[in-house]
């Protein structure tokens, strides 16, 4: 099988871009605190994860013919699309969950200060608080199942010797 076989140049783009802005999101969640101002940059970032990410789906729909074969068959090939759906399903319901909590806890979403997203829902403690353990368990999940990710990337690389890793990269 051609291993060489390049993904197209946008949806590397893409794939680049959101592993930037998720990667840059999850630490700025993980170090902010009420005091050091970094929620909004939290928010303004993940805004942009939702944009980008949306922008990603569409063009990967449209790219679907391009696509390179996977190196992986039978089970393992099914737990190759999981964790790639999972990463996808992760970069939409994040943002929209962080969105919903900071609207229950009676704040607006900024984006950089230069316009509020709509507010979704109204001020509601009991709820921002249930919104905001999805929030963080949802982190979670995408944290352990990007290492996963990584590792089977390095796993191809290093063990099977195939260079899947270079098919993604944009150099
Ligand atoms: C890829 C997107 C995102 C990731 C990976 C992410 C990750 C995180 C993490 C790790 C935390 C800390 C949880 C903790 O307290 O231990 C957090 C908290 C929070 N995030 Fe996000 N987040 C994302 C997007 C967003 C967006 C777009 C918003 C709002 C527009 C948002 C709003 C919040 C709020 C309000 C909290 C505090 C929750 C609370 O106090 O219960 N997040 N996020
Ligand atoms: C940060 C380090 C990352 C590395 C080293 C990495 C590595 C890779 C590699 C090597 C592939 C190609 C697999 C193949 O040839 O079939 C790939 C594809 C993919 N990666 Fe990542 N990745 C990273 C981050 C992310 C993040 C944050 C996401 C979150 C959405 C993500 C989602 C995907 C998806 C969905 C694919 C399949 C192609 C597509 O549908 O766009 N990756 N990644």
């Amino acid at each position: 099988m051609n291993t060489n076989h390049k993904y197209p140049k946008s949806m590397i783009f893409y794939h680049s871009l959101l592993a930037v802005l998720m990667v840059a999101t999850l630490v700025l969640g993980w170090v902010m605190d009420r005091e050091n101002g970094l929620m909004f940059f939290h928010k303004s970032v993940g805004a942009l994860v939702l944009f980008f990410g949306v922008l990603r789906i569409i063009n990967r729909v449209r790219n679907m013919g391009n696509i390179p074969p996977s190196v992986n068959h039978g089970a393992l090939h099914l737990v190759e699309k999981s964790v790639h759906g999972l990463l996808m399903l992760m970069m939409l319901v994040l943002p929209i969950v962080g969105w919903l909590v900071s609207n229950a806890k009676g704040y607006p979403v900024s984006v950089f200060g230069l316009f509020n997203l709509p507010d979704l829902i109204g001020k509601n403690e009991a709820l921002s608080e249930t919104l905001g353990e999805m929030h963080e368990a949802g982190a979670t999940v995408f944290f352990l199942v990007l290492i996963a990710h990584v590792v089977a990337a390095v796993y191809h690389k290093v063990k099977t010797k195939e260079d899947v890793i270079s098919r993604i990269l944009p150099w």
